[in-house]
């Protein structure tokens, strides 16, 4: 298959004739794959209502087919077509958070959606992403649109067009490039089917933040605690995983340099997953800088690429430092940690 690609300034006023975004809602229309940036990752997007366009998602990206989508619209008029909406809280934090980086996990309305959407599941995770493109291409196609993040299956999310081309290519219809993404990790999955809201996956939208705005919130133990299933199919996976094996490292920068040069000597090159603050301290074969320590929100919006780019450097074994697990980092940690298949390390 040949990937189109158009390229799309976001300072433009994308609501009046642009041939990119109207080409692109095009092929959604005619069931086929295509990947646009939002405000959290790149989405690969698919008509959530047809069953052949959302198996090309699956097919895609190697994923489990009992992993649910989330479905994207662009206006609220859109939600109550697809789920039951009639629950105070998720209204209010619709009002609050959307558009935005929080996907609400709702009863699903029964024969509008593909089966395959919902993974057999009685219930649909909704977002309204906060983006241009997103918001302009889910309008003019016309549709509500299925779309998990485009990377290939247990590959970090795509931050950038180049990502999702690295992974995908030759495998979807199109992708529309606009620039970089600002979160930098998925939206804040939470499930309001229960008395109070549940956060199934931390992300771009805060506990805090949902607290304020909503009173008390649950966080699912299966997240945290690796020895109970998550309510949430998808967090059962490894994800984000760079192609060296991985470890999240903790202790002083002088114990983790000493570790850092016990493997060297064993052979091996080593690289290091840090902030600004602290690069300057390590002398390993590959650092990365994901952001700085004293604003998480910019570890969140370079960790992905900073993950992905290890691979062009092969070392044999990645340290990664650990993050404060408050705010948005809930979400860093929850993504290196399984990113690291949970091993941390004492240095
Ligand atoms: O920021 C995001 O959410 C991005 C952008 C593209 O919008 N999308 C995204 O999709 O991260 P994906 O497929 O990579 O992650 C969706 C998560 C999975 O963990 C999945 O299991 C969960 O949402 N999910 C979907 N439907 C669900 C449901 N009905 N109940 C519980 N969890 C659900
Ligand atoms: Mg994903």
């Amino acid at each position: 298959m040949n990937t189109k690609l158009w390229t799309v300034d976001v300072k433009e006023d994308l609501s009046t004739n642009y041939p990119q975004i109207t080409q692109a809602a095009r092929l959604l229309q005619q069931n086929e794959t295509v990947a646009f940036p939002t405000e959290t990752v790149y989405g690969l997007g698919a008509n959530a209502k047809n069953n052949d366009a959302v198996a090309k998602i699956y097919e895609a990206k190697g994923r489990p087919s009992d992993n649910p989508l989330i479905v994207h619209i662009a206006e609220i008029g859109q939600l109550k077509e697809i789920a039951e909406a009639d629950s105070a809280q998720a209204e209010t934090l619709m009002k609050h958070f959307w558009p935005g980086p929080l996907t609400i996990v709702l009863p699903c309305k029964k024969g509008v959606l593909s089966t395959r959407v919902t993974a057999g599941l009685d219930t649909v995770a909704v977002r309204m992403p906060d983006h241009p493109v997103a918001l302009e291409l889910i309008k003019r196609a016309g549709v509500p649109v299925a779309a998990p993040s485009a990377n290939l299956s247990g590959k970090p999310s795509p931050t950038k067009a180049e990502h999702v081309i690295h992974d995908l290519n030759g495998r979807i219809a199109g992708v529309v490039d606009g620039g970089p993404t600002g979160v930098g990790v998925e939206s804040t999955v939470v499930s309001c089917t229960g008395d109070v809201p549940v956060i199934l996956r931390p992300g771009g939208v805060t506990k805090e933040q949902l607290e304020e705005a909503a009173g008390p919130v649950l966080i699912d133990q299966g997240i945290t605690d690796e020895k109970k299933a998550p309510l949430s199919p998808g967090m059962k996976y490894t994800h984000y995983a760079p192609e060296a094996p991985l470890a999240i490292i903790k202790g002083s920068l002088k114990n983790i340099q000493q570790l850092i040069e016990q493997y060297q000597k064993d052979g091996m090159r080593v690289g290091i997953l840090t902030t600004e603050e602290r690069a300057g301290a390590y002398r390993a074969d590959v650092v990365r800088i994901c952001g700085r320590r004293d604003r998480l929100e910019t570890v969140a919006a370079g960790l992905y690429d900073s993950l992905r780019s290890f691979d062009e450097e092969k070392p044999d074994f990645i340290f990664a430092e650990s993050f404060p697990e408050e705010g948005v980092g809930r979400a860093v940690m929850n993504r290196l940690l399984k990113a690291a298949g949970h091993r941390v390390i004492e240095a």
